[in-house]
Order: structure tokens, then C-alpha cells, then sequence
């Protein structure tokens, strides 16, 4: 596997998986820089997300790589996204430039059926997640920092009108880039009662 050595924490190659997987923060695109991911290592990502638990093999989801040349076209929409919400110059200007945000950016798409009785709609988002998640590791072992950014300009009318195909939503989009600083926890995760025996209801 080729993986990329930023001078910022890279994993040792010899790291079992879950060391690496437990040391997995995400990081702003305010902290990378180029280069993201090539076209293979985004493969390889892609190969990831499709080991994530999917049931009925529905596979609820997509994506998209938005390129260099083609960020001016998203600011136009996140900047349409900022004017219909009355937002002012200042956050217009801003919305604009979380278009040029990160050196790779990818774009989710979900798509949920409501009429699979097997397979509800929760399961079908859980399926979504754990994809997502699985491509979110991979691009940390890999050694990239990424990010996923949404907010309400995910569900524009312009924004999912030019990302999704007719049932689909936009989830949001993932920042990709070689991080400039060490990755850190927000805050310490804790586990203490996320997993708990059963208790059997008395009947
Ligand atoms: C679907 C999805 C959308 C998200 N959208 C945003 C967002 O718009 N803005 C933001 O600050 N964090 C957003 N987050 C959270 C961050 O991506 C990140 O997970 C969070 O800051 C916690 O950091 P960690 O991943 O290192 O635990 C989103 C997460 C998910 C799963």
C-alpha cells in the first residue's frame, strides 16, 4: 500500500490497526496543505467504505471528487446558499471560501429507500455512516488528515440539485489534506457507560 509520511505524526508502519484507529481525530482544512490523496489512494479509500456493514447490499451511498479547477463553480453555489439565507457580505465572502477548503475534496451522497421493509431507513443511514467512517480511517492510516464539513447548504435546492440524483442527499463534504500539526482529540473520549450488561425486564 503507498502511504504518505507527513512530518506531523505519520503512523508507523508497523502499528497494529487499532492503535492507528484509535489515534484518528479529524483535523480542519485550515491545518493541510497539498498534497491529498491520488487517484489510486482515493481508490483504495473507496475499497474501504465498501467494508462497512451494508445490509441487503443496498450500498446507500456515493460520492464525488470536486477538483481544482472546478471550486470557483461550488463557491458560486455556497455563496447562492449565503445569500438566500440573508447573510451578510462579510459571510458571504466566507461561505465562498470554504469552496477552496482543502486540497482534495470529496462529496457524500446518501440514498435512502423508505420502501425496503428489511432494510428501515435507520439501518440504511447506519450503513451510510459506517461507510463513511471507513473512509475516514483509511485516509488516516494512509497518513492524510481529512474533515467531513455540511451544514444547512447541504440541503439548497442549487447544491443538492447539482450533486444528487433524484432521491439522494447530500451528506456533506470530506476536506482532504496532509495535516500541518499533530492531530488531536477535541476532548477526551469517554467510554464509561456506553457498554453495560442487560438487565432482563421483569415480566
Ligand atoms: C455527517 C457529518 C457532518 C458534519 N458536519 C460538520 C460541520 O458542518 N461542521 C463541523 O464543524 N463539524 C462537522 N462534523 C463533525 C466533524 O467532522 C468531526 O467529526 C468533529 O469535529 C469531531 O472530531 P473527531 O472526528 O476528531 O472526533 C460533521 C460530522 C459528520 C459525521
Amino acid at each position: 500500500m503507498q502511504t504518505h509520511t507527513p512530518d506531523t505524526g505519520a503512523i508507523p508502519a508497523d502499528s497494529m490497526p487499532l492503535t492507528a484507529l484509535l489515534s484518528r481525530h479529524s483535523i480542519g482544512p485550515r491545518w493541510m496543505v497539498a498534497p491529498g490523496p491520488d487517484d489510486d489512494q482515493l481508490a483504495l479509500a473507496v475499497q474501504a467504505a465498501l467494508r462497512a456493514p451494508n445490509h441487503g447490499r443496498m450500498r446507500p451511498w456515493r460520492m464525488v471528487t470536486v477538483s481544482e479547477a472546478q471550486r470557483p463553480a461550488l463557491a458560486d453555489l455556497f455563496e447562492q446558499f449565503a445569500r438566500d439565507s440573508g447573510k451578510s457580505e462579510e459571510d458571504v465572502a466566507i461561505e465562498r471560501e470554504r469552496a477552496f477548503n482543502g486540497p482534495v475534496l470529496v462529496a457524500w451522497m446518501a440514498r435512502i429507500d423508505t420502501g425496503v421493509a428489511k432494510v428501515p431507513p435507520h439501518e440504511q443511514w447506519i450503513c451510510v455512516g459506517g461507510a463513511l467512517s471507513n473512509f475516514m480511517n483509511a485516509l488516516h492510516f494512509m497518513g492524510y488528515g481529512a474533515k467531513i464539513l455540511s451544514g444547512r447548504k447541504c440541503q439548497h435546492p442549487a447544491l443538492v440539485e447539482a450533486f444528487c440524483a433524484p432521491g439522494e442527499q447530500l451528506v456533506g463534504f470530506v476536506c482532504i489534506g496532509t495535516p500541518t500539526r499533530a492531530l488531536e482529540p477535541r476532548e477526551p473520549d469517554e467510554a464509561t457507560g456506553l457498554l453495560q450488561a442487560w438487565s432482563v425486564p421483569a415480566r
